[in-house]
Formats: C-alpha cells, sequence, structure tokens
C-alpha cells in the first residue's frame, strides 16, 4: 500500500486526541477520540525523515520516536500550540476538536441543589483550528484535515474541504463496529482539492497513515 516517499527536510505539524474542556475542576466535556491515528500520521512522517511537531489532547499514548510532543488540554489550548508550531510544509488535523465549550470553567465543583433536577450549560463555540491554518500568513503548502460522520460522509466531508479551504480530506465513517473512533482499523476516503478520490483501507491505523502520508509527500514534492 504504501510507497514509503521520503519526507526528509520538511515540517509537519500534526494535531491528535480528543479535547477537554471543563466544567469546574472535576467535570469536563470530551470525545471518543483515542489519538491513534495522529500518533500514527506523526511516528511515520518521522521514520521518513520530516521533523514532526505532535500537539496532542489528552491521550494514554507513548510518544513515537524523534517526534516533538506538546501536550495541551482544551481546544483553545490546541488552537494556541498549533499555530505557534507554524510555519511548517503540512499540517495534518486529526484532533477531535470540541465545537463548544464552557464560557468559563467554574473555580470550584459545582454542587447539586435539594429539589433540582435539571441543569443548564452555557456553551460557547471554540475557534476553528484548521481553518485558521489554511487561512494563515504562514500557511502550509498542503492542509489536512479529518471528517468522521455517522452519514451522508461524502457530501459533508467535501463541503468541510471547500469551506476550510484544505487539500485533502480525509473521511470515515463512525459509529459501524471496528471502524472510527478507539479502534486500531480504520477505512478512509481520501478527497483532494484537486478533485482526486482515494479510497485507504480498511486497513490499521499505521498502514493508512503511511497510505496518507504518500498522497501527502506527493503533493509537497510536485
Ligand atoms: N477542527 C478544528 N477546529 C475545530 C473543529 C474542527 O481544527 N474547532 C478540525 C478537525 O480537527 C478536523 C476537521 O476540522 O480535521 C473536521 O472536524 P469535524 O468535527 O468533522 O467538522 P466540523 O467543521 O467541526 O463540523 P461538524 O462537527 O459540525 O460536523
Ligand atoms: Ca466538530
Amino acid at each position: 500500500m504504501s510507497t514509503s516517499a521520503s519526507l526528509s527536510g520538511l515540517r509537519l505539524v500534526v494535531s491528535a486526541g480528543p479535547t477537554y474542556e471543563d466544567i469546574d475542576p472535576v467535570r469536563f466535556i470530551g470525545n471518543r477520540s483515542s489519538g491513534k491515528m495522529g500518533f500514527a500520521i506523526a511516528g511515520a512522517a518521522a521514520r521518513r525523515g520530516a521533523q514532526v511537531v505532535l500537539v496532542a489532547g489528552p491521550v494514554s499514548l507513548p510518544t513515537p520516536a524523534d517526534v516533538q510532543r506538546v501536550d495541551v488540554r482544551s481546544a483553545a489550548q490546541m488552537h494556541e500550540a498549533v499555530l505557534a508550531a507554524l510555519p511548517a510544509d503540512a499540517y495534518i488535523g486529526a484532533a477531535a476538536v470540541a465545537d463548544f465549550a464552557p464560557a468559563q470553567a467554574a473555580s470550584s465543583k459545582i454542587k447539586k441543589q435539594a429539589g433540582q433536577d435539571s441543569m443548564t450549560l452555557t456553551l460557547v463555540r471554540t475557534r476553528d483550528i484548521l481553518a485558521d491554518v489554511a487561512d494563515h500568513p504562514h500557511r502550509p503548502r498542503i492542509v489536512v484535515g479529518f471528517a468522521a460522520e455517522t452519514d451522508h460522509v461524502e457530501a459533508y466531508a467535501r463541503g468541510k474541504l471547500e469551506k476550510k479551504r484544505l487539500d485533502l480530506i480525509a473521511a470515515n465513517r463512525v459509529g459501524m463496529a471496528g471502524t472510527g473512533f478507539e479502534s486500531d482499523d480504520n477505512a478512509l476516503t481520501v478527497y483532494a482539492a484537486d478533485g482526486a478520490v482515494h479510497a485507504l483501507g480498511p486497513a490499521a491505523k499505521t498502514q493508512l497513515a503511511d497510505a496518507l502520508l504518500d498522497l501527502i509527500a506527493q503533493r509537497l514534492t510536485e
């Protein structure tokens, strides 16, 4: 599946994992990203000789060899760390970034009141890291997004490709047994801004990482 094109001399920034948005000191809003896909991409890129910065949300994964890892927790922290890692030749946004976060985390534990049978949390939109990278004065030559969808996968993925001005978007269906979040395997359909479509897998995330890097390397060396 892989031709293992060299990425020597190139700098890649990869984001991976979930973000946690704190509600109070003991509670947060998170999501089901394991970080495996992004970590696999970062590790594979380093093995091909790239200089890799991996901005990781809260995950329990070892740092791949020769990768510079920056740990973050929230979407706001991830936004800051990713932009601080530019300029780069490519950005691969594999993180599952929270779309909304509590406007402010409570400084002490929120207590329920006697007789209280519901509660309302006000959430505010987070900034779109991928769109901001694609719009940045130091825009990487290749900006790659992911789209995990439960339905209308192609239409939603193509919409994000265009709206966020990406070069590639790797789409997958989530919710099926054995693929997507938390799993070691996945299947991706990659849509390119130039119209190309590539079906990758089903395969191990490590193999998919290599196949995706081939597409990126091709475009970086064109
Ligand atoms: N993304 C990002 N910053 C955000 C939200 C999403 O960088 N605040 C990135 C993700 O890392 C992913 C891509 O955008 O690469 C698509 O994420 P997804 O959640 O599928 O798309 P959204 O644009 O957030 O749309 P929605 O969740 O409504 O489907
Ligand atoms: Ca989202």
